[in-house]
Order: C-alpha cells, then structure tokens, then sequence
C-alpha cells in the first residue's frame, strides 16, 4: 500500500472486447483503504468487466494496473492480487461448484492455506453472520435464487480478503436479507466496491460513487452529491433514490446512513475522466 493509503490504481486502461467496439478508454480510477466506492452505470456500461479486469480474468490492451503498491503484470503478479481480494460474481452459478454449502464457502480460505481446523471455524462464523447457518449441509445448486446469492457472498467473505468487490450483492434478496447484507457489510469496514442498479443499496453502503458511461468514468463523488444530481443520474440511464429525493422535499429531516457521512473522504464530484484524489 502507498503512504496515502491507495490500494488499487488502474491508469489509462483501454480494453476492447474481440470484434467488439472499445469498451474503455483512458479509463482511470483509485481505490483507496476504507473506501466504500459504488459503482453505477447502465447496463452495459462495463461495470462487470471493470472487476474481471482488476482481477485479472480480461487483460486491457493498454494501461497500467497496480494493487498494494505494486504494479501488477504477469500471471503471478494476478495470483498473488486474487488472494487478496475477494469477488463476489454477478452470477451466483460462476461462484458455486462444490457439492455442498460448506464446501463452497470452505474453498477460499483452504485455497489461502488455512488449516482445516481455521476454515471449520471461518465457514461457520461466516455463515452464522450472514444467518445462513441451516444452509450448510445443502447442495448448492438446489438452492433459491437468493439462497445463491447469499451463499455466494458468503464465500468471498470467508477469504476475508482486503478488498472486496461486489458485483450486484443484493439481486434477489427479500427485503431482510437485503437489510442484513447491508449491515454486514457495514460492519466489515474493510475496502469495497460494490456495483448495482439499486440505488438504494448503494446510498447504504457507500460514501463514494463512480458513474461509468460511453467509455469511462463520467462522474465521481460524494454518494449523495452524485446520486443527487439529477442531470447526471437521467443523462446516463440512471434515477436519483427514493429516499434522496424525499429528504430534498423534506430537508429537515436528519436522515443518517449505515455507511457514514458521505462527505467522509471529503470527495467532490467530478466529471469526466477524473479521479479522487484524497484529502
Ligand atoms: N465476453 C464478452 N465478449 C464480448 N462482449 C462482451 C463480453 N462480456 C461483456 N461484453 C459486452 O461488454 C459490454 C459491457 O458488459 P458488462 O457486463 O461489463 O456491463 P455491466 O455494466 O456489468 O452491465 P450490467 O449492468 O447489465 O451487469 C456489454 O456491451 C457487453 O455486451
Ligand atoms: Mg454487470
């Protein structure tokens, strides 16, 4: 990690699906320690293919790619990045392939070198957390939709990995289940980007947002500065959240989230291909 705290720098990426049109270009982005970056865009818009990058699965054509200070280039360079950074697929299908729930949340920290005795301990803690604990012994693919995704998300929490990317973490979830992943993840407090359409879901869980459009990084900021920009959020396919929207009719109203004051990293928001840079 450098001295400010920045885990993960993309620089000048350019990435173009075979046959396809450019998908990125000159795209830019730093993750720093303890942010909690939403990332939103129309469907389309890369967010997906953002993450396989940063973890290796897409290689850009061009740009540089570094995490914990280092810059990250050959296939051990992405090994080593992959243990220390959990991914939680947009398909929870990709995420399970093990007989069992405890097989498939056991699998991360036994790839890591955990002794058998530390992951028995991990799985059921992480299960227990997340209120999955009578889903152990099932088979995966017999479970709900849901199901899935919670089992999903738990086994990229058993890695207890340094950051955390989450790729649509609430699809699926009943109301409950949903309020439960948000705390869960508040309660982690470790590095996360989280990419969704729930606009809600994101003003919950993070204090900074990344708009990706036609390319690149088309607004970053504050969570309510961005969300609340209308302009921006119509513009790019996106809506402004119930609930920022109520508490502009109702601006009294102290309205205090789980993720803490948006204003935390003391981000403005901007647009075009700019990046954060932190107080
Ligand atoms: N393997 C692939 N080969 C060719 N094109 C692809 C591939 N994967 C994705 N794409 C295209 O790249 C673009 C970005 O896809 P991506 O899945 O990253 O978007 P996204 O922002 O995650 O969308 P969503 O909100 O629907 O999940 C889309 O136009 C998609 O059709
Ligand atoms: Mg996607």
């Amino acid at each position: 990690m450098s001295e400010d705290g920045e885990l993960i720098r993309l620089d000048d990426i350019n990435f173009c699906y075979p046959g396809r049109a450019p998908l990125f270009t000159g795209l830019s982005l730093r993750v720093c320690e303890g942010d909690r970056l939403g990332l939103v865009g129309a469907n389309g818009s890369g967010k997906t293919t953002l993450f396989r990058i940063l973890v290796g699965l897409q290689r850009p054509q061009n740009g540089k790619i570094s995490a914990f200070g280092r810059l990250v280039r050959t296939a051990a360079d992405y090994a080593e990045l992959r243990r220390r950074i959990g991914f939680l697929f947009q398909d929870s299908e990709d995420q399970l392939f093990c007989p069992t729930v405890r097989e498939d949340v056991a699998f991360g920290p036994l790839n890591l070198g955990r002794s058998t005795e530390e992951v028995d301990q991990i799985v059921t803690q992480t299960l227990a957390e997340l209120g999955l604990a009578e889903l152990a012994t099932r088979v995966s693919y017999e479970l709900s939709g849901g199901e899935k995704r919670q089992v999903a998300l738990a086994t990229a929490l058993a890695m207890q990995p340094a950051v955390l990317l989450l790729d649509e973490p609430a699809t699926g979830l009943d109301p409950r289940s949903r309020r439960d992943v948000i705390e869960r993840l508040a309660r982690i407090g470790r590095t996360q980007v989280i990419a969704s359409h729930d606009m809600e879901f994101v003003r919950a869980t993070c204090q900074r947002v990344v708009v990706l459009d036609g390319g690149g990084i088309i607004g970053d900021g504050a969570t309510d500065d961005v969300l609340g920009d209308d302009e921006l959020m119509l513009r790019h396919g996106l809506e402004v959240p119930h609930s920022l929207v109520a508490e502009a009719r109702a601006p009294t109203t102290d309205h205090h989230h789980g993720a803490g004051p948006s204003h935390g990293h003391g981000h403005r928001i901007t647009h075009g291909q700019q990046q954060h840079e932190p107080t």
